[in-house]
């Protein structure tokens, strides 16, 4: 008997934000572009597609991001105070190099002109659509039993050098993005003490913000 396909539900429990399942092989391009297409055929405001993918693969740069990225967390250890610093040293925040393929997801926020329709009245609207092209991806990832990292310890400055990003194109996101030996069943962040999910109870309101589920 074959086993089921598994269900969105399915996909959606089983991703996680990947740092040290990296096997070191690298997402072959077919799949690579599988998962590209999911994301961008995700909804976005006024049909505007703000986002753009810059697959990065060059070990120079691979290296030159993670060396950057490196100090970030030295700095942000540094601010945390002695018992979070120490619960924050074993956790490992990015999976760059063993990766061995970073998609910079940048921002847009002039395609389509100045009238985007359903942007006036809510600005963020615009980066909203471009978060969404990155669920769809990191989704559609997982159902590849691709793993997927999200890595935000940089200078927006610096990464916009990095690969020559043109005035007006901000980065949003440093996915890694590669095969894994294994999906971790819990989030890291949990595993190691440093900050647990909300139970969903607590999450949803009825009515009005603030009061407790009916
Ligand atoms: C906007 C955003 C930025 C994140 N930045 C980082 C990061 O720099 N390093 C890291 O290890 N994880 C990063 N994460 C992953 C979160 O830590 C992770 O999603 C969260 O702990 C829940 O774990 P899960 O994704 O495995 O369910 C980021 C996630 C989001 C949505």
């Amino acid at each position: 008997m074959s086993t089921p396909e598994p269900t969105i539900y399915d996909v959606i429990r089983q991703r996680r934000d990947v740092r040290a399942e990296f096997t070191g092989d690298l997402v072959d391009d077919a799949t690579l572009l599988r998962i590209l297409d999911a994301a961008h055929r995700a909804p976005s405001v006024g049909n505007s597609q703000p986002w753009d993918f810059v697959v990065v693969r060059d070990e120079q740069t691979l290296t030159r991001f993670a060396g950057h990225v490196a100090d970030k967390r030295i700095e942000f250890r540094d601010s945390l105070p002695p018992e979070r610093a120490a619960t924050f040293e074993p956790i490992k925040i990015e999976g760059i190099t063993e990766s061995g393929t970073g998609i910079v997801v940048t921002h847009d926020d002039s395609r389509g002109g100045p009238q985007i329709l359903g942007r006036a009245t809510v600005p963020e609207t615009g980066l909203y659509s471009t978060v969404l092209a990155i669920q769809n991806l990191w989704l559609a990832a997982t159902s590849e039993q691709i793993g997927v990292g999200w890595v935000s310890f940089y200078d927006a400055d610096y990464l916009t050098e990095l690969i020559d990003l043109p005035a007006g194109i901000r980065p949003v996101a440093w996915l890694c993005i590669g095969p894994v030996h294994q999906f971790q069943q819990t989030p890291d962040l949990e595993r190691f003490g440093w900050r647990d999910r909300r139970p969903l109870e607590n999450a949803i309101h009825w009515e009005r913000y603030g009061t407790a589920a009916g």
